[in-house]
């Protein structure tokens, strides 16, 4: 059963909620059959992958709370979405870490930044996060400068606060980003996930953790290692990045065929596609008719959660905008429930309180 408490407001939250809408209730349901899951956070209102921003998440009512991995130096995972963190940190502004800019080969692609990797953690905890995307998310920008970059060992202790005061499993569905880089330069993300895992009693069926991968055989080997569900992401587009390196020319269109399902569900007991190919676009921009997808990975025994639902307009199907300008907030209720009625599990949202509204509604 479901009940509405108040939420916890800081003061700096209460200046914020004076330039964007807030939440003023938070969902404390389990949400047994559907998985809504805080993607980096509650990243529509806070910058993503801060401790602020999983926290959010949880108090709304997410099942899960999303962090991305990648490494630092010293072999500490903390949360990023990319090795690079100039566009997600104030690095720039730390005349300390100039010499530290580079170039880099990222999964073929030559990136100008700062990255994890060439940092300590003490170094990386000088430094203070920022709105990815201040020109969509402006509100987020008054966050800029206030929150550290989490390592994965504190999300997974906010994870067990938060279960605690909120009375229900705040779940972690934690990501390896870009394994074949950090593998390629000694510094393997896998090992230290299995042993934070390990070392926090949380590598058994029935712990509340999904791991999820881009590539197919980081997971692969992850499988006999890991005794939490493995999930498997695709992208509409492109081939996971271990098979280009390795001269495999399977693509991600080969993995969600119905042969390619049967495979996955050998390593993984879900699929983390993305959302168009449950449902594409049409010429239009609106949204068109399901694909088999949904079928084909149920048929093969896997759970279906797509990314990423947002609220904004830029990040929506023609007709679900509420208007022409791209900032502005869209019928995101409306497309999530299309998305559920073509018979998805889950979902990973920036935007989880809308998520649990729309949830609650479905019931
Ligand atoms: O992990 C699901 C979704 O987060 C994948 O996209 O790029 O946001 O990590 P990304
Ligand atoms: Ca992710």
């Amino acid at each position: 059963m479901k009940r509405l408490v108040p939420v916890a407001v800081s003061a700096l939250a209460l200046a914020a909620s004076f330039l964007v809408p807030q939440p003023q209730t938070v969902e404390a349901g389990n949400h047994d059959d559907f998985v809504i899951v805080g993607h980096r956070g509650a990243s529509g209102y806070r910058p993503e992958h801060t401790l602020a921003s999983y926290e959010l998440a949880a108090r709304m009512g997410a099942d899960y709370i999303e962090p991305d991995l990648v490494t630092t130096k010293d072999r500490v995972l903390v949360a990023r979405h990319e090795p690079e963190i100039g566009g997600t940190t104030d690095v720039a502004a730390h005349p300390e870490f100039a010499g530290r800019k580079k170039t880099k080969l990222l999964d073929g692609v030559a990136v100008t930044g700062w990255f994890t990797e060439d940092f300590t953690l003490a170094e990386l905890k000088t430094l203070r996060a920022k709105e990815r995307i201040p020109a969509i998310r402006q509100h987020n920008t008054v966050f800029d400068g206030h929150y550290q970059i989490p390592t994965f060992q504190e999300v997974i202790d906010l994870s067990r606060r938060l279960s605690k005061e909120l009375g229900r499993p705040i779940g972690i569905y934690p990501e390896t980003k870009h394994p074949t880089y950090f593998q390629q330069q000694g510094l393997a993300l896998e090992p230290e996930l299995v042993k934070v895992l390990n070392r926090n009693g949380l590598n058994r069926k029935d712990a509340k953790v999904f791991v999820q991968s881009f590539e197919v055989s980081n997971l692969k080997a992850l499988h006999p290692q890991l005794r939490v569900p493995l999930v498997q992401l695709t992208s509409s587009a492109g081939a996971p990045y271990d098979f280009v390196a390795s001269g495999d020319k399977r693509t991600y269109a080969d993995i969600v065929s119905a042969a390619g399902l049967r495979e996955v569900a050998k390593y993984a007991d879900g699929l983390g596609p993305s959302k168009d190919q449950v449902i594409p676009l049409d010429a239009t921009g609106k949204l068109g008719k399901p694909t088999s997808l949904v079928a084909d990975a149920h048929r093969a025994g896997l759970v279906v959660h797509p990314y990423t639902f947002r609220v904004e307009n830029s990040f929506l199907p023609a007709d679900f905008d509420s208007s022409a300008v791209q900032t502005d907030s869209g019928n995101l209720f409306g497309e999530i429930a299309a998305y559920r009625k073509a018979g998805i599990d889950g979902l990973f949202t920036d935007n989880t309180d809308i998520a649990v509204a729309q949830e609650r509604e479905a019931r």
